[in-house]
């Protein structure tokens, strides 16, 4: 079954075929195409992801990247045909619904079974063109629509393996298994029950964790996205060695749930600096404690929710999870603490927002004939898994 997957949820703009077939109890997965625009160099003037920016991008940017993706996989082919009426269908958008309508007809139908795209969470500006640009192809084309969450996706990429950018395994999923998603946007605990089946562990009840690591940063005066910017300056740190003259607060690490809060850890870092001007030397220690009191509440609230929902798989997803840190600490405590369960950090290209995974959840929502009327469909901001 072949899904032609949309993904604008945020600041990238993807567009990936993905061929998806059952193997054995699992499923395998070959990315016939793909298509990737990063917005971050846009973003980086205004210090983080401005959504009428990155509206105005991804209305510039699906349809190459949708002639990327179909080219890729050998499936681009232009023609000249009637475009069918698409009025009332494209909500909000007028001027961009005339530009997909006025290049739709120019390209032949692909060889494709379903259109995924994603319809929450995310910024609502951005989740529109492509909730839209999908629509405008399932009726150009008379393909069934396939709505995703993003957080499903994420939580899918999670159990991909791949040695390649090209295949990717998923093996059949011993349940429950919990994922921690952390992003730009996401700081959550989710564990799925069954197939579709989700229950939300724990969740932060202010930022998400890459919004503090891209805050900090900022107050740092280091340029966006800041995490790997922190990142660098605590590894510095660490090399170094020496005393921690810093103390951030671990918040609540010690309190009887899963959620999470960086606001804390945020204001004390702003405090700090209006204190003193801090030495180059400061300046790497305070980045490695920040660094330390991020992995500490996560690795804290992570324990918790295994020994609470017994799951014998917890994978990382999200931006964040590239942190070396968080990935070295993560391996070790698992290995320690839950040897039992396994332990799945797919590689960057996958765990950062993607289209790849949008088309892996549309092939199992396809499969499961979970198909949407183009006319009902909108982007839901606010989206939720689980509650
Ligand atoms: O998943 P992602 O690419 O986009 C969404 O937010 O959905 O995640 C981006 C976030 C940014 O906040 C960025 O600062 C953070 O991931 N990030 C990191 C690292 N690399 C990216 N945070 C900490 N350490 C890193 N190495
Ligand atoms: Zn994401």
């Amino acid at each position: 079954m072949k899904i032609l997957a949309i993904e604008t949820s945020c600041d990238d703009t993807a567009v990936a075929l993905v061929e998806g077939a059952d193997a054995g109890a699992g499923a395998s997965f070959t990315l016939l195409g793909n298509g990737a625009f990063s917005q971050i160099p846009l973003h980086q003037e205004y210090g983080g992801v401005y959504p009428t920016v990155a509206k105005r991008e991804h209305g510039k940017n699906l349809v190459p990247m949708l002639k990327a993706a179909l080219e890729e996989a050998g499936m681009l082919r232009e023609e000249s045909s009637a475009m069918p009426e698409l009025d009332g269908l494209l909500a909000r958008d007028p001027e961009l619904s005339a530009a997909f309508a006025a290049f739709i007809p120019s390209i032949q139908k692909p060889d494709i079974d379903a259109i995924a795209v994603t319809y929450g969470p995310g910024l609502a500006p951005a989740l529109w063109v492509g909730v839209n640009f999908a629509k405008a192809l399932a009726k150009a084309w008379d393909v069934p629509l396939v709505p995703i969450n993003h957080m499903e996706g994420h939580m899918l990429a999670g159990l991909l393996r791949s040695d390649d950018r090209k295949t990717m395994a998923l093996d059949a999923p011993d349940f429950p298994l919990l994922t921690l998603l952390i992003s730009g946007g996401h700081t959550e605990l989710m564990l799925m029950k069954e197939r579709f089946s989700y229950e939300l562990v724990g969740k932060t009840r202010d930022d998400a964790v890459g919004e503090a690591f891209d805050k900090v940063a900022r107050m740092m005066g280091l340029p966006y996205p800041g995490g790997p910017e922190i990142a660098k300056l605590a590894e510095a740190g660490r090399a170094k060695g020496g005393a921690q003259p810093f103390k951030l607060p671990r918040p609540m690490l010690h309190e009887e749930s899963c959620d999470f809060s960086w606001s804390g850890i945020k204001t004390s870092v702003l405090y700090l600096l209006k204190k003193k001007e801090l030495s180059e030397d400061e300046r790497e220690k305070l980045a490695e404690d920040f660094e330390d009191a991020v992995v500490e509440v996560l690795w804290e609230k992570t324990r918790r929710a295994l020994g609470e929902t017994g799951a014998r798989l917890l994978a990382l997803g999200g931006g964040v999870s590239a942190n070396t840190r968080i990935r070295a600490v993560f391996k070790e405590n698992m290995a320690r603490e839950f040897p039992e369960a396994a332990l799945r950090i797919p590689p960057p290209w996958l765990t950062t927002d993607n289209a790849v995974m949008i088309g892996v959840a549309g092939y199992f929502r396809a499969k499961a004939g979970q198909y949407a009327e183009a006319e009902g469909l909108a982007a839901d901001s606010n989206l939720t898994l689980a509650q």
